[in-house]
């Protein structure tokens, strides 16, 4: 694709970037700024923001294939700012014991060999706020929609939702064009969503499913959700669920998250939509399931601690699988030593979502609002939520 973009045209740009406009530094850098500038345009932005970080999608050979490949062995640059990829299709370690076929290992391996060249870190994973501080008011690229609303929602950073090519283009250039969520004029609530108070003490799964309702009625808007008081796990799941069911990039929770907490909104003229802990609840069935998988997004530490907790001196009777960043894994060894006793499997670099090897079940038991979305399009398998205990429950009866 040609793009034809005149230095400063439309957007001011520093002398920096006009150089490499001007193939200063090679034709990849010179392409990958002319993209950032074009979508500048679109978008209305009047410059570009240096970001902290990027986070790079399309990293799957399940999703980018043989064109998608043959794209990233084209370019010849490095990232300049730290840079990590969604989850792929397969562990990079273990892909034969998660049982990939050795044909898709050998072409996902190009993939990550592309994305390596380009100076791009090979941790894959949806959850890089837990390898990398990210702060309050960071400008990032991140590409993988629960990451983007944990980014903005639960840290207070700033990035919209990029494409796989704008996130590394970004990731070379160390800018991305400063629109959308970058801006803090538009970062406000665009709707209230009143929870009705019940007596449950809430899970990350009900979370994800108020996540899974939510998102199917706000879309693409800003929510501020009241009379919830969830911990930052339950606020990934919540956010995850949004993205994937709507759009949702950013949400505030009252007296909960840094900018409902920081800022005092207008909220006066705002629709409210309520929500009764009834509605949540309809989403959790009890239908068989040949598998059960969790960690959508990658578990926290935390996380592995509970599910260590909850299948200690217990056997699984059907696939366990559980997916978490190759950090979170390494810190924590010993838990994930504890949870694989179990015959339970612990997977980095990939998920339930991204991996062709879930679409061998016919129905996936899951503790996640998004991957309750997603599961049956991706896998073609019916999805089943249910809360981590059941889903031990399930895993091992
Ligand atoms: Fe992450 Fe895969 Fe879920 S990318 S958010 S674990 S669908």
């Amino acid at each position: 694709m040609t793009f034809h973009v005149q230095p400063g045209d439309l957007m001011h740009l520093d002398p920096d970037d006009e150089k490499i406009l001007d193939g200063e530094q090679g034709e990849t850098r010179q392409k990958m700024l002319e993209l950032l500038v074009a979508l500048g345009k679109v978008f209305g932005a009047e410059r570009l923001v240096r970001i902290r970080s990027a986070q790079v999608s399309g990293a799957s050979y399940k999703t980018i294939g043989e064109y998608g490949l043959a794209w990233l062995s084209s370019l010849d640059a490095r990232a300049v700012v730290p840079s990590v990829l969604n989850p792929i299709g397969m562990p990079r370690e273990r892909w034969q014991e998660m049982d990939v076929e050795p044909a898709f290992a050998e072409r996902q391996q190009a993939v990550i060999t592309a994305y390596e060249r380009l100076g791009v870190n090979l941790e894959c994973t949806c959850t890089p706020y837990y390898l990398r501080e990210t702060s309050f008011g960071d400008h990032l690229a991140w590409s993988e929609s629960s990451a983007v609303s944990y980014a903005n929602s639960v840290i207070g950073a700033r990035t919209n939702r990029e494409g796989g090519p704008g996130a590394l283009a970004a990731a070379l250039i160390g800018k991305t064009p400063c629109y959308g969520l970058h801006l803090e004029k538009n970062r406000n609530p665009q709707v209230i969503i009143e929870v009705k108070p019940d007596e449950k003490n809430w899970s990350i799964a009900r979370y994800g499913a108020l996540g899974y309702h939510a998102g199917k009625m706000v879309g693409n808007k800003i929510p501020y959700f009241r009379n919830i008081t969830p911990n930052p796990d339950q606020l990934k799941a919540l956010g995850a669920a949004m993205a994937a069911t709507g759009a949702v990039a950013l949400y505030h929770v009252e007296d909960v998250t840094p900018e409902a907490k920081k800022n005092r909104f207008n909220l006066s003229a705002l629709e409210v939509i309520g929500i009764e802990p009834a509605e949540i609840d309809m989403l959790f069935t009890g239908i068989p399931v040949d598998a059960v998988a969790v960690g959508c997004p990658h578990c926290s530490p935390a996380e592995l601690v509970d599910i260590a907790r909850l299948l200690k001196g217990k056997s699984v009777t059907k696939p366990f699988y559980i997916f978490a960043a190759q950090g979170v894994i390494g810190n924590n060894q010993k838990t994930v030593n504890a949870i694989e006793k179990s015959g339970a499997r612990v997977f980095a670099d990939t998920c339930m979502v991204v991996s062709p090897v879930m679409e061998r079940y016919s129905a996936i038991m899951v503790n996640s609002g998004k991957a309750l979305a997603y599961v049956p399009d991706m896998c073609g398998a019916v999805a089943r939520i249910g809360t981590i205990e059941d889903c031990v429950t399930v895993a091992t009866s």
